[in-house]
């Protein structure tokens, strides 16, 4: 499924990006063009965003 239409990238090309480092809208349009268009996408890369985050919180507690 695509997250953002403008740049034609699909939800797991975002959440690579996302666990590669990118942990913001600017980041995450350098990695992947995402968000770089009209912007209408934004709100769900965010969304995407904090998700990551929440599992990366999730991972280190169990560890
Ligand atoms: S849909 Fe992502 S920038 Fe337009």
């Amino acid at each position: 499924m695509y997250v953002c239409i403008c740049a034609r990238v699909r939800e797991c090309e975002l959440r690579t990006a996302i666990r590669r480092g990118a942990r913001s809208e600017e980041t995450v349009g350098d990695a992947c063009g995402a968000g770089t268009g009209c912007g209408t996408c934004l709100d769900r890369i965010c969304d995407v965003i904090d998700e990551e985050r929440h599992t990366d919180t999730l991972v280190a507690l169990a560890a």
